[in-house]
């Protein structure tokens, strides 16, 4: 054994991998072989491509490109490189079955567990700090995500099941905080297991605004349906006006009337819209025309991670709203501990030093702004995972969904999508100027 530079170091990312397939054999185990192999819609993958994506990136970055190794399976590498196949496409490929798939990612793992016992966690970019490692378990924890969307997304019996949410409930007094102007710290250069697009640490000016305290939520964005939001261009962006009309769009995924009332589809059951809870399932478009009809308008990425992060106190940028230590089920809905988002209003133990809350789980938070690199931003380990997605056709989440794992969400987490897609975990909140 080599000496650690940071003690429990190891045992970290063992149990980050572990974790993480645990979740993916919850997901893949809860479904028939034939459920597996299927297309649920044409925006997913088969769920057994994920299941062997998983293995194989896990096989790259560990054991080939840490340990030196050659490849386990060159016939397959392939047919599990995202991006000679569009997911479309992925069912047709000769894909290894789930059996196969199964003992494919074990015999990975296994090999992954010998070489964490052996390898020093320092002496390159990708092993200081176990970086290789809490990349592949932050991976893994992305596709599950992404897996569970394929869950939502078919048709059929629930498979899955969670115990509601049960969080501490206390609604804030008021509806939005007011953030001060001036300057703080966005992104971060010490967090060890942090991503190439989150780095590095820089100094960021905003004006003063004011932030929505909660996420909007289901009663209030169908108060936006019932003014006839979805039939008023004037609140929609062009291309968002384009969408809906092409695709007769009037209300979140998922959703549908029947009678005077509105239902929703989740994992298989059908159930009233609850009106507490954040809205789920809404595109950018969807999103950016709510908050023009409420007179207000989507916050900034900048803005978003200063209301999460910001300390006026210290001047200092914590990791989390609630400070620098890790999350627990007190300050957030992470983890698909729950298969929904908790009402607004939850987890007050959760909020930031001004004051916002539910910054972090629950739904994924759409913002304005594009994805693109911050100022000194250097590709790690692989072009592939943020940079090809630089651009103005990507707009950024923020936040997490009750879906996404703690070890893949932080305050400076970035994820990206297009401004049509709604299928993944989506709301958002809204913001103004003074
Ligand atoms: C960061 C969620 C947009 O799922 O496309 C998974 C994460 N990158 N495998 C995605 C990812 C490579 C990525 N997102
Ligand atoms: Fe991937």
């Amino acid at each position: 054994m080599t000496t650690e530079s940071h003690p429990g170091l190891r045992e970290r990312a063992a149990a980050s991998l572990t974790a993480a397939r645990a979740r993916t054999a919850a997901l893949t185990d809860a479904v028939t072989d034939a459920d597996l192999t299927a297309q649920h819609s044409p925006l997913m993958s088969p769920l057994v491509w994920d299941l062997a994506h998983i293995g194989n990136q896990e096989e790259l970055w560990l054991l080939r490109r840490v340990a030196g190794r050659e490849s386990m399976r060159p016939d397959i590498d392939p047919l599990y490189d995202a991006f000679e196949h569009p997911r479309a496409e992925r069912p047709k490929l000769p894909l290894l079955g789930p059996e196969e798939a199964r003992r494919y990612a074990a015999e990975v793992r296994g090999r992954v567990f010998d070489l964490l016992e052996e390898t020093p966690l320092e002496g390159s970019a990708l092993l200081d700090d176990g970086f290789a490692f809490g990349m592949i378990a932050q991976h893994e924890q992305q596709h599950d995500e992404t897996m569970l969307i394929t869950h939502q997304l078919r048709r059929g019996a629930p498979v899955l099941t969670a115990p509601e949410p049960d969080a501490p409930y206390d609604p804030p007094g008021a509806a939005e905080v007011l953030i001060p102007a001036g300057p703080f710290t966005m992104g971060t250069s010490t967090e060890p297991w942090s991503l190439d697009n989150e780095r590095p640490a820089h100094r960021r000016d905003t004006e003063a605004f004011w932030m929505d305290t909660l996420p909007v939520t289901n009663a209030a964005y169908r108060a936006f349906m019932a003014d006839g939001g979805y039939h008023e261009p004037r609140w929609w962006a062009p291309a968002g006006w384009d969408q809906i009309r092409r695709h007769s769009i009037e209300a979140p995924l998922f959703w549908h009337r029947e009678g005077g009332e509105w239902l929703r589809r989740r994992f298989g059951v059908t159930e009233p819209v609850p009106d507490e809870e954040p809205v789920l399932h809404v595109s950018w478009y969807e999103a950016d025309a709510y908050a023009r009809w409420a007179g207000r308008r989507l916050p900034t990425e900048t803005e978003w991670e200063k209301a999460a992060r910001f300390d006026p106190a210290t001047g200092r940028s914590a990791r989390y709203p609630w400070g620098d230590a890790d999350p627990t089920p007190a300050h957030a809905n992470l983890g698909q501990r729950h298969l929904r988002p908790s009402r607004a209003g939850s987890y007050p133990a959760g909020a930031s030093p001004l004051g916002v809350r539910q910054l972090i789980g629950d739904v994924w938070e759409w913002t304005a702004s594009d994805f693109l690199p911050y100022p000194g931003f250097r590709a790690f380990p692989y072009r592939e995972y943020s940079e090809v997605f630089f651009g103005p056709e990507h707009k950024v989440l923020r936040g997490g969904s009750f879906a996404v794992d703690p070890v893949a969400c932080r305050g400076t987490f970035r994820n990206w999508d297009l401004p049509v897609r709604r299928q993944i975990f989506s709301g958002f909140r809204t913001a103004r100027d003074l």
